[in-house]
């Protein structure tokens, strides 16, 4: 089968490299030419395990290619997905659908065939209806059926997830929607992958309704790692304890410096619009967000805290490891290291800051950070060290080594990837979250 993917982000790139991969002809479209100039040269736009491999693999065998041109590569395919951003519309947090309209409207001025308009892209209940009014009003020649089918991937694991996902949702209104759709993904159906049938509005309020969640039991442990820190508890015991039952589950129950990247605060935001439109709030996804937002700043308060409080503070150093919003990935967007930086340079300190993929994006969001170019070097003088985002290569830190560059022993593991007894032992004065 053919697929058109318009929009060769994130998910359009990684979804369209795996349809290849399944045997699949994929055309990527992307406006960007230079994005697509390097792809023809093999050089991904993003930092994803994996994808350079997987592209170059279905370049080669010739099921993968990439074109400027939407007219011509949405020729002959029976399946179009539209995966552009739907990033927080300025101004009033909604999801700025125009990229998505704009595609919508091209692809029905220039519909050659019978297909199937599929919005990959997270977008608002209703989207789906006003993509087939576009379409409709080019009065294209062909048949169309315009499907939802939300991606679920996470970034740094978005192959896998891609290949092996927990589910696989469509809505789909007709026939020749859900018809292609069971064609495009037969070979998950062979893998077992739950595949479910569900109308357009379910399955766009599926993707925020399963986003919100997740921030919600983010969120969630957050705030009994703070109770924990108050009462003397551990959190990663309570975390254990609660999500032994099947009901709750032990995922996504990591305590942190809060949730950050790209779904999580868009999404969220999104969905408190929509809400509001349709007036039916849901107060516990308002409470999440606002929860999420102060936590990052209190998170900076907490690295104060170990410089002695904020007074004392003033003119110390800070080594700041990892800045992502996540490991194994170069996605800044949103994550909790910048209102850390922000929250220690308004305070006076100055901060010395690593990430293995991150910096050249973090560069311009935190301009008064300076970036190293290893995690010694970012700890040199430092009077503490905090780990932001659980890199591997944060796991296995040189103690002896730090001892001995560093101004003190000092560490703030906002991801609690350490013990506490073992950095005792090692001679480190240590504070990590919701833990004694
Ligand atoms: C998320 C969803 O998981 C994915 O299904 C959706 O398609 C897109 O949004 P992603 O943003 O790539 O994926 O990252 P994810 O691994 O879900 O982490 C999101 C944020 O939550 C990160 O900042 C992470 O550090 C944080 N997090 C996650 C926690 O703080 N604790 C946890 O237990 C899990």
């Amino acid at each position: 089968m053919k697929i058109a993917m318009v929009g060769s982000g994130y998910v359009g790139l990684v979804s369209g490299a795996c349809f290849a991969d399944f045997g699949h002809d994929v055309v990527c479209i992307d406006k960007d030419q230079s994005k697509i100039d390097r792809l023809h040269d093999g050089i991904m736009p993003i930092y994803e395990p994996g994808l350079d491999a997987l592209v170059e693999r279905n370049v080669r065998d010739g099921r993968l290619s990439f074109t400027t041109n939407l007219a011509e590569g949405i020729e002959g395919a029976s399946a179009i997905f539209i995966a552009v951003g739907t990033p927080s519309r300025r101004g009033d947090g909604h999801a700025d659908l125009s990229y998505v309209y704009a595609v919508a409207k091209e692809v029905g001025e220039n519909l050659a065939n019978e297909a199937v308009i599929v919005t990959k892209s997270t977008v608002p209940v209703g989207t789906g209806d006003e993509v087939e009014r576009i379409i409709s009003e080019c009065n294209p020649a062909h048949k169309f059926a315009v499907v939802s089918n939300p991606e679920f991937l996470r970034e740094g694991a978005a192959i896998g997830d891609f290949k092996r996902p927990d589910r696989i949702v469509i809505g789909a209104e007709d026939d020749l929607g859900r018809e292609i759709m069971a064609e495009v993904y037969r070979p998950l159906f062979l893998n077992e992958s739950p595949i479910l049938f569900v109308s357009r509005r379910s399955s766009e309020l599926t993707k925020y309704a399963a986003n919100a969640f997740l921030a919600v039991k983010i969120t969630f442990i957050n705030e009994m790692a703070d109770l924990c820190e108050k009462v003397g508890g551990n959190v990663q015991d309570v975390a254990k304890g609660i999500g032994l039952d099947n009901r709750i589950g032990s995922k996504f129950l990591h305590a942190g410096p809060g949730y950050g990247g790209s779904c999580f605060p868009k999404d969220t935001l999104a969905l408190l619009k929509t809400a509001e439109d349709y007036d039916s709030p849901v107060r516990i996804v308002e409470a999440v967000v606002k929860v999420n937002d102060t936590r990052k700043r209190a998170m900076g308060r907490k690295v104060l805290d170990a410089l002695g409080g904020h007074d004392a503070a003033r003119g110390k150093k800070v080594a700041m490891l990892g800045l992502t919003f996540k490991p194994n990935t170069d996605d800044m967007r949103d994550s909790p290291a910048i209102a850390v930086a922000q929250t220690l340079v308004d305070a006076g300190v100055s901060v010395a800051a690593f990430d293995p993929e991150g910096m050249e994006l973090a560069a311009p969001l935190m301009p008064q950070v300076e970036m190293k170019k290893d995690t010694y070097e970012a700890i040199e003088g430092a009077d503490a060290v905090v780990i932001v985002t659980e890199w591997d290569a944060f796991r296995a830190l040189d103690f002896d080594r730090i001892k001995k560059i560093a101004k003190a022993p000092v560490m703030v593991d906002l991801r609690n990837i350490y013990k506490a007894a073992d950095m005792a032992e090692v001679g480190f004065t240590y504070t990590s979250v919701g833990r004694p």
